[in-house]
């Protein structure tokens, strides 16, 4: 290994280091007074507006959010009920929602938000508010899952701090259990300055976290050490600072310091933005005895949630210090060194009173659920006994799990993708789409800022997760570490993927197409990954590649094969992405030695794709459509779990495939939609053909072309649908479950093929009906005929109720060592090609 991870690491912690101190220099600190771009203030359930210290809170009826709901109550509680909280007047009035409903925000800026959710759970007719239990998400995040408020009476006061990439925030509140219902006192959605939370923060063990910009971050605690508590009004950005006494453990003589010159603020370090003056002008100091071998830590203790990490944001301001140079201490998180020998006066330039913060991540806390966070001095023999702590923030990072759900306001942007394709149709070998142009298909993002000061190996996680760096120098050793629920890829150095293929070893390939070869890697930790390594193409293809990889980086759902990572050091183009161990949906049905698998699997992996397929179609504010359905692109786990992979990849450009068989990602033959040949425009309904075509593969376990057969069989759409419309598609199913098919399931499926083969897209159901229409199959397949005469279209469409759901499964999969096969190789044959062409010409 020429040079170590830790190596790398450490070399890109002191550039960026450097680089960040000068750039923070340069822009200043001037914003004493920051206006928010975005600052929603909504009074929920109310008919009038709430003046609470200066800032209105609007009626939530008023037009400042988008209130969609289509069963919700205003609902109000006696004022003597809520007198003697801050805050009271929001706490009066609740909107009490009996179905999932929303409010919607456009944003004006991008970037952070603080999010901040007001709970007062009372009693109004028949509702109580305090046996309500629901989830809040956005449309990225699972901000409460399984929430209660619990019934002490006293309002519970949420905060989240979110990079929001999209020019509208959706907040959905879904009751989760029958008959009680979601609530929401007030909410506050405030833009806050870019730079509060950075990228970078060290690590416990000292090393370096990057990630954070990205990261939905969960205030737990934010204490004014040695103070007084500071309310929203005294706060910059209307934050609550709270004492420290209740989490301090008194085993050490410590003294409140107050400070009452001017805080000296310096460029690159703290603003008043990141904590008000009251904060930095009081603290809590060690009490310098007479024997200096007798002192101890002063400690903090909280209770924390033990599987998630947290961001720990330590403020200080030296305004004890007599000369510079003169206070230096040691720094502990959960009894590990975090920073050892802390010189404020160097930290900040040699001055006395300069605010100045340190930010530290702690990958995963005690399982104890106590964090333990202590201040005590340093074992330099300079140094005077001392130890300060003016102010004290902590972030959980994990902040729940769970499904997404959306409720889009009535004039959320329609979800619908256009694409211009420019087709070729060459000979009878080849058919090569030359460009695909995404015109509107782009979310809209801020475009980045080029991470110019990191070497292009160093890890660069784009979204929340991060590689952790551990070991000495000898043996680096790297780690897969998730963060966060939310979204996760990184750019991963080529050693590690060199190291980790065998130096891209033959017999390491699991999968071959047009692309170029997938390889299986096995990381250092044991866990794999698939490799998928493009040929290598020009820098335009490059930047392209990378563009995309950030946009599908983000889809993270339980049934989509997740992109881990990518590679794009010496103009590689590699996709790393998890291991899925029992390869492809096709290989099970057909053409492998592989023993059958029963009618109810089959029927829950294809309920399991549609879930995939459904969520890229609704999950988004542009919906994504696949463009390459097949049976060979459905993915099963070592549960068996269907999982769609190869999804948007398409839009990465013929850079990306450019040899021969663009099929591979624009389409494959005997799945492509008739229509999209003629009208050369792919919709969200083309994908659903192809799903039809995979229903009809499931079922009869045959390949959807095969040249081998009779000239009326070649095509399995063709052929079974010709069955299936003369009521008899019980002929064609594979012998193998015949058997154990109940007709009315079979019915059912064969009703929802029909319906998903149809001519035109606008007769095709969404794949939110053909889901319904599945999981309606499994039940006749599982209940028996008494199910049978309920119509389960109409059925289906009362189930989503009022409000469109879009439900996927954004549970985290951790990273767990059985990560999964990839079977690219589905290769469509080119005789094949002529077949389609006849097929077509019908
Ligand atoms: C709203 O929900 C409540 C409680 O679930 C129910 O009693 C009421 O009938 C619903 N109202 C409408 C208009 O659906
Ligand atoms: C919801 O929370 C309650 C109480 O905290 C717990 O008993 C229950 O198991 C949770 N339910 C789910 C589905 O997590
Ligand atoms: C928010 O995330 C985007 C990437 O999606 C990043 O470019 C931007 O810098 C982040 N903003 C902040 C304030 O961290
Ligand atoms: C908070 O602000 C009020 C005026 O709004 C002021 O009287 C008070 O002294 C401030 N408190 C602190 C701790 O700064
Ligand atoms: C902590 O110390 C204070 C006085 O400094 C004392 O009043 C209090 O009882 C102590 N608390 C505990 C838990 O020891
Ligand atoms: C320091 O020692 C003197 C006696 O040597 C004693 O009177 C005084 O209380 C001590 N101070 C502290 C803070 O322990
Ligand atoms: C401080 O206490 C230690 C024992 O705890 C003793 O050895 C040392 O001499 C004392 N130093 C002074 C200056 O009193
Ligand atoms: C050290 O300090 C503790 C209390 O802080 C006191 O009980 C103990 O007697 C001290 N020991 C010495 C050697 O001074
Ligand atoms: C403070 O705590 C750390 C970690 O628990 C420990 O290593 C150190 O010895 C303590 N220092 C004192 C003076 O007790
Ligand atoms: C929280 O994040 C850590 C890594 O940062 C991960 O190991 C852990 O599994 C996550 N916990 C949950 C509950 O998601």
């Amino acid at each position: 290994m020429p040079q170590s991870v830790s190596e790398l690491a450490m070399d890109s912690r002191r550039n960026l280091f450097l680089a960040l101190s000068l750039a923070i220099w340069i822009v200043g600190t001037c914003h004493a007074d920051f206006t928010p771009a975005d600052n929603y203030l909504i009074n929920c359930g109310s008919m009038i507006d709430a003046t609470i210290d200066q800032r209105v809170f609007q009626a939530d009826n008023s037009g400042g959010a988008i209130l969609t709901s289509s069963n919700s109550t205003a609902a109000t509680t006696s004022p003597n009920l809520v007198a003697g909280f801050d805050s009271a007047m929001l706490y009066q009035s609740a909107r009490i929602f009996s179905v999932a409903s929303s409010y919607a925000f456009n944003l004006k800026s991008r970037g952070r938000h603080f999010v901040r959710l007001h709970f007062f759970p009372f009693k109004y007719q028949t509702y109580d508010l305090t046996t309500a239990n629901f989830k809040v998400s956005t449309q990225d995040v699972v901000l409460l899952n399984n929430f209660t408020a619990p019934s002490s009476s006293s309002p519970v006061f949420r905060e989240y701090s979110l990079n929001i990439t999209r020019d509208m925030l959706i907040l959905t509140f879904v009751p989760l259990v029958d008959g009680t219902q979601a609530f929401i006192n007030a909410i506050e959605v405030i833009s806050v300055p870019d730079d509060l939370i950075t990228d970078s923060a060290q690590t416990v063990n000292p090393g370096q976290y990057l990630g954070l910009s990205m990261q939905p971050l969960q205030t737990s605690y934010r204490l004014n050490v040695g103070g007084a508590k500071v309310t929203p009004d005294n706060d910059t950005l209307w934050r609550t600072w709270a004492t420290d006494e209740s989490f301090f453990l008194n085993s050490t003589a410590t003294k409140a310091v107050a400070f009452q010159g001017k805080l000296n603020y310096q460029k690159g370090l703290a603003t008043q933005e990141d904590a008000p003056d009251s904060v930095y002008n009081t603290a809590r100091q060690l009490l310098v005895q007479n024997n200096t071998s007798n002192m101890s830590n002063m400690t903090w203790q909280f209770n924390v949630d033990g599987r998630s990490s947290y961001l720990i944001r330590f403020h200080f301001c030296d305004i004890v210090g007599k000369a510079e140079y003169d206070l230096i201490f040691d720094v502990y998180v959960d009894g590990e060194s975090a920073s050892k020998d802390l010189d404020l006066s160097s930290a900040s330039f040699g001055t006395l009173a300069a605010p100045y913060y340190m930010d530290i991540v702690l990958p995963s806390s005690d399982p104890s659920g106590k964090l333990s966070i202590s201040i005590g001095p340093s074992s330099l023999n300079k140094a005077e006994p001392n130890g300060i702590l003016n102010g004290l923030e902590i972030m959980k990072m994990n902040i729940s799990t769970g499904s997404i759900v959306v409720v889009p306001p009535p004039s959320a942007p329609k979800k619908h993708l256009a694409v211009i394709l420019g087709s070729v149709l060459g000979g009878v070998a080849a058919f090569i789409i030359a460009a695909v142009l995404c015109i509107c298909c782009r979310r809209q993002k801020k475009p980045r800022t080029p991470p110019t000061s990191r070497p292009s190996s160093s890890w660069t996680p784009l979204n929340g997760l991060s590689f952790l760096t551990t070991g000495s120098r000898t043996t680096s050793r790297t780690t897969l570490t998730s963060a966060t629920s939310g979204d996760t890829s990184y750019r991963i150095p080529f050693v590690v993927l060199q190291d980790a293929t065998n130096h891209f070893d033959e017999q390491m390939v699991i999968g071959v197409g047009g692309f170029g070869k997938v390889y299986k890697a096995v990381m250092q930790d044991g866990s794999k990954l698939a490799v998928k390594r493009g040929n290598q193409k020009s820098h335009q293809g490059l930047r392209e590649f990378r563009t995309e990889i950030e946009l599908l980086s983000g889809l993270r759902h339980r049934h989509l094969v997740s992109l881990i990572g990518y590679c794009d050091e010496h103009n590689e183009m590699i996709l790393v992405y998890e291991y899925m161990e029992k390869g492809t949906l096709k290989s099970h049905l057909y053409g492998s030695d592989m023993p059958p698998l029963s009618w109810k699997k089959r029927l829950e992996i294809c309920i399991g794709a549609a879930r995939g397929l459904h969520y890229l179609h609704t999950g988004f504010a542009k919906s994504i459509i696949h463009r390459d359905v097949k049976s060979a692109n459905i993915l099963l786990d070592e549960n068996l779990l269907a999982k769609v992979s190869d999804f948007g990849l398409s839009k990465v450009g013929p850079e990306f495939d450019q040899t021969h068989v663009s099929t591979a990602v624009k389409g494959s033959f005997g799945y492509l939609d008739p229509e999209y040949f003629r009208r050369q425009k792919l919709t969200d309904k083309s994908d659903v053909y192809s799903f039809g075509v995979v229903l009809l593969e499931v079922i009869c376990a045959r390949p959807v072309i095969d040249p081998t057969l009779p000239r009326e069989m070649i095509n399995l759409a063709e052929w079974a649908i010709k069955w299936q419309k003369r009521g008899e598609l019980d002929q064609i199913v594979d012998q193998r479950i015949a058997g154990t098919v109940r007709p009315e399931a079979l019915r059912k499926f064969g009703e929802t093929v029909e319906k998903c083969l149809a001519e035109y897209g606008v007769e095709r159901p969404t794949m939110g009906d053909v889901l319904w229409n599945l999981e309606f199959v499994l039940q006749l397949q599982e209940a028996g005929p008494d199910m049978s005469n309920i119509d389960s279209m109409n059925q289906i469409s009362e189930l989503p109720s009022n409000a469109k759901r879009v439900v996927s499964s954004l549970e985290l999969s951790t990273a767990d060592e059985s990560r999964t096969a990839v079977n690219y190789s589905d290769m469509s044959t080119s005789n094949a090609f002529s077949q389609l062409i006849n097929a077509e010409g019908r």
